[in-house]
């Protein structure tokens, strides 16, 4: 999606970005590039091999001097960037690579790892207390709400019988438990895709984090700067709309149901930059599986 983003956020000499998930650093290096000899990056991520990462790319492509990187949430980049300073923001939800390809980090039900999944590994609440620890009703909970998971009911049961026995260590475990469940009889999609993402989702506590984060990424971004999200899912992409859908109205309304009676005329604080989600061409489905289900939403500060 790097030719989409820099469409969206139209990167200059000059100009000051933020990206508040750097990964490996892809589109950071993009964003300099456009924007050379002068543009500026402030980046973040809450993993800190993906700061080193991302930080010594950066500096074999030329562009020291000309970015900011700190460890930590993008729900917190207010705390360190100037608010109204951007002139675009880039959110690139989401796992990187480098954590789906190391088994250690335990975030893939292809590559057998401890059951782990913290993005930031200083944070105690792993993959493995979730699945060993908690009750039934929230795993039904959290596999129905993140992962939208048909089976929820029964992979939950399924898991607390099992733990009765053993405690769940290894990704491999949890994954064949499910695979017995459900077999996958040729389907493409592993019947653990969507357990595996509600849990990273419950284990990175990244709902509320997006939610916050949008908010935060707007308050730095200055009037006609711009915010690029990449989803992955559709749980993601239904929060970015929905705080699209918010912030793009030109008018309140007290309490929850929109009376047209009762509305009150504001001035939006955002507007979108084109109404449908932008998808990756066929050429990067082709080269990255992985972008095959991107889906890219702009907006801009009014
Ligand atoms: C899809 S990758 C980004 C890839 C990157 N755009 C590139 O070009 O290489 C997502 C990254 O966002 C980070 N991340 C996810 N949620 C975050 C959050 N709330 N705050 C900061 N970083 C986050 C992850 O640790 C991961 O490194």
């Amino acid at each position: 999606m790097t030719e989409a983003v820099l469409e969206a956020l139209r990167p200059r000499p000059g100009g000051r970005y933020v990206d508040g998930t750097l990964g490996g650093g892809g589109h950071a290096v993009a964003i300099l590039a456009a924007s050379s000899p002068s543009g500026w990056l402030s980046g973040c991520d809450r993993d800190g091999a993906a700061i080193e990462a991302a930080a010594r790319r950066l500096e074999a492509a030329g562009f020291s001097g000309r970015f900011e990187l700190r460890r930590g949430n993008f729900s917190e980049m207010v705390e360190w960037i100037p608010p109204a300073s951007g002139d675009g923001v880039l959110l690139d939800l989401g796992v990187s690579s480098p954590q789906l390809d190391e088994a250690d980090r335990g975030f893939s039900f292809q590559r057998d790892g401890p059951l782990d999944m913290r993005m930031d590994l200083r944070q105690p609440l792993t993959a493995a207390e979730v699945v060993n620890s908690w009750s039934e009703v929230e795993l039904v909970r959290i596999f129905r709400e993140y992962g939208d998971e048909p089976q929820a009911r029964r992979f939950a049961r399924a898991i607390v019988q099992d733990r009765e026995a053993r405690r769940f260590q290894t990704t491999g475990e949890l994954a064949a438990l499910l695979e017995r469940l459900a077999p996958r009889h040729g389907k493409k999609k592993h019947p653990a895709t969507r357990v595996f993402q509600a849990l990273r989702m419950t284990v990175n506590d990244e709902s509320r984090s997006l939610q916050s984060g949008l908010a935060a990424a707007c308050a730095l971004l200055k009037p006609g700067g711009r915010l690029a999200v990449i989803t992955f899912h559709s749980y993601e992409d239904r929060m970015v709309k929905a705080f699209g859908r918010e912030h793009t109205l030109d008018y309140t309304f007290p309490g929850e149901v929109d009376v047209p009676e009762q509305r009150q005329p504001r001035t939006p604080l955002l507007k979108w930059v084109q109404r449908k989600a932008i998808l990756p061409s066929e050429k990067e489905t082709a080269e990255n599986s992985r972008a095959r289900s991107a889906q890219l939403r702009v907006l801009e500060k009014i």
